[in-house]
């Protein structure tokens, strides 16, 4: 044994982490898509994996390595990561949504390649499934976390979105932010949790951040000993 090895205060637990964008096929070579890196959901399964949980991380497409001691899915679309984040909800402890999911998609993908025309074009979108409003619905014993990144009224739709979504925290970001955004590196938040809980972290490097976010769930977590 490392006698220098980090506490394993999740260890024989099961996290499931969602990360990165969803991609919303509108043709062979066109989708809708958003300005997801991934890094902040990379950087939540690799704390989790650190912390000892079982880590599965289910992830739109992104160019980042897979974090030591985590199971990776790759999904695309919202539809595909309903479908894996379902398969392993029921055994989950915990599940953390960090993902961009799309909100809309295509009514219609075009099975070949849609050709210019004269004028202009209309793309007719629909509603994808919110997954965290789905899991908020279905949960037994789950821990869910949701991430909410806004541009404005932070903390109005950070605890709206607690409420509707029957999370038991939401991470917020104010990606409109310098050095906050999705591609950077750094990012600050505010936790909202149930019963007027809320904590506002520094700036701090992703990595950091992650450890220091899951350390803060659990020590909650232990307290209200659930
Ligand atoms: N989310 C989800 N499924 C969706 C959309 C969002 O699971 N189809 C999750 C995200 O992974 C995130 C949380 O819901 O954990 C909040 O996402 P966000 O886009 O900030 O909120 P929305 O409810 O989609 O509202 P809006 O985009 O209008 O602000
Ligand atoms: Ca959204």
């Amino acid at each position: 044994a490392d006698f220098f090895a980090a506490p394993k205060p999740l260890a024989g637990k099961k996290v499931v982490v969602t990360a990165g964008p969803t991609r919303e096929r509108i043709d062979p070579v066109r989708f809708l898509t958003n300005f997801s890196s991934g890094k902040m959901g990379y950087a939540m399964a690799e704390a989790a994996a650190q912390m000892g949980a079982e880590t599965i991380l289910i992830s739109g497409p992104v160019s980042l390595p897979v974090p030591n001691g985590v199971t990776r899915i790759s999904v695309e679309s919202a539809a595909d990561m309903l479908e894996s984040v379902k398969l392993h909800f029921d055994d989950a402890d915990m599940v953390i949504k960090t993902a961009a999911v799309a909100d809309y998609r295509p009514i219609a993908v075009h099975p070949q390649k849609m050709k210019k025309q004269e004028g202009g074009s209309t793309i007719e979108l629909e509603r994808t499934v919110d997954i965290l409003h789905y899991l908020g619905g279905q949960k037994t014993h789950q821990l869910l976390i949701g991430f909410a990144a806004e541009t404005n009224d932070v903390a109005k739709y950070a605890k709206d979105k607690l409420q509707r979504k029957n999370a038991d925290y939401i991470i917020a970001n104010d990606v409109s932010e310098a050095q906050a955004g999705f591609e950077s590196d750094t990012n600050r938040v505010t936790v909202y949790g149930k019963g007027g809980f809320e904590q506002s972290f520094e700036m701090m490097p992703k990595a950091e951040l992650a450890r220091q976010l899951l350390a803060m769930i659990h020590e909650q977590e232990e307290r209200h000993d659930r």
